[in-house]
């Protein structure tokens, strides 16, 4: 591939090509695949600690913010304990109510966000339990919390996160198998997650083979001045984070939006002009999502598709990406990775420098 100006490779592809070892690193030495279960010693809690917990909020900001919603996601689905993500630069402003029986999760690439940190000190301060989702070991919020999982990605320079998106989805998933196999999680789930976990580095492997097709897509998004990323329920976030990429290397307007507000009001800017890119996993909400698309079709909407191989798109003239199936709630993951290629040839097809986008640093690390 032609990779701009200089021809040397930008170092947020390498890290994007990265992302299977990074994700094989994230997972070593702590499956349990006899008991279908995850353990994270780092965690500092034990099975009645980890029982004890009546909610979950996860803090983080950017990318983790949004790999954060994922993660709560999986963890309502397999623990079936309440949990929600907020931006930690929000939460620390707002004087939250600091409960004693929620764990407090802090998610950050760098260990050094400002906002993040400030947010596991306020809680700390209060009475609260904070475990940290980080990379950097050592950071300064790995040090700040009652203990934690790394996430072991591997260094990450790029401004545009990929590998660390992907091994914080990942870090979610083993901390909502642990909390979900000390309550009600049956070992016949618990395996087959286990077993989904480690097939991802395979087919993350095989959806990053399809570049040259995503290539060609995002030339033609990049046209657009303005573009939809759209989703519902697990595939919202990753249109929250395919929509961020987009923005931070490529400056197009990329909005994300949960698929069933659209008719809310965003359907009003729908036109030939305003494509669309929808993330519609093969799950029980397919048939909804299809129904949007329509709505968005009808108005002369470009449809771009990110899906699962034998869903079917009826009548809709939309290009499809397919990526490979795992367990639905894995899905997330293997969704993202196309919307990071899309970014970065967007980026490419412009002819900006992906690893240095303008007015944006990779930690911000003062207020
Ligand atoms: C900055 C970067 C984002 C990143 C966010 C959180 O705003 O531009 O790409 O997601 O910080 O960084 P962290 O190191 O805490 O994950």
């Amino acid at each position: 591939y032609e990779h701009g100006a200089t021809g040397a490779e930008p170092r947020m592809y390498t890290e994007m090509l990265e992302q299977p070892a990074s994700v094989e690193r994230t997972l070593r030495g702590r499956l349990d695949e006899r008991f279908g279960t995850a353990h994270l010693g780092g965690l500092g809690m034990d099975a009645r600690e980890l029982r004890a917990v009546q909610r979950v909020k996860i803090l983080g900001c950017g990318s983790a913010y949004y790999a954060g919603q994922m993660g709560a996601q999986l963890i309502e689905e397999l623990a079936r304990v309440p949990a929600d993500a907020e931006a930690a630069s929000e939460f620390r402003y707002r004087d939250a109510v600091i409960d004693p029986d929620t764990l407090y999760v802090a998610v950050s690439q760098s260990g050094e966000t400002v906002d993040t940190l400030l947010a596991v000190e306020e809680i700390r301060r209060k009475g609260g339990r904070v475990v940290g989702l980080v990379n950097v070991v050592g950071s300064a919020i790995a040090r700040a919390c009652d203990g934690g999982i790394y996430l072991h990605a591997g260094p990450e320079t790029a401004v545009a996160s990929t590998k660390a998106v992907t091994t914080m989805f990942v870090g979610f998933a083993l901390l909502a198998l642990q909390l979900g196999r000390v309550r009600d999680l049956s070992v016949a789930d618990g395996k087959r997650l286990v077993a989904g976990l480690l097939r991802l580095p395979a087919q993350i492997e095989e959806t990053l083979a399809g570049e040259e097709r995503l290539a060609g897509i995002a030339k033609t998004l990049a046209q657009a001045e303005s573009m939809f990323f759209v989703g519902r329920v697990r595939g919202y976030p990753v249109a929250r984070e395919g929509a961020q990429k987009l923005k931070e290397i490529s400056y197009r307007h990329a909005e994300a939006y949960q698929m069933s507000e659209l008719k809310h009001g965003p359907l009003a800017l729908i036109s030939p002009a305003v494509p669309t890119v929808a993330v519609v996993p093969d799950d029980e909400l397919a048939d909804r999502n299809i129904g949007a698309l329509h709505e968005i079709a009808a108005r002369g909407g470009p449809l771009v598709v990110v899906t699962h191989d034998g869903v079917d798109l009826g009548e809709l003239t939309a290009e499809r990406i397919d990526v490979p199936r795992n367990e639905k709630e894995l899905d997330p993951l293997l969704l993202t990775i196309p919307l990071q290629l899309v970014a970065y040839h967007a980026a490419l097809t412009l002819g900006h420098d992906v690893d240095r986008p303008r007015n944006l640093a990779k930690s911000v690390t003062v207020e």
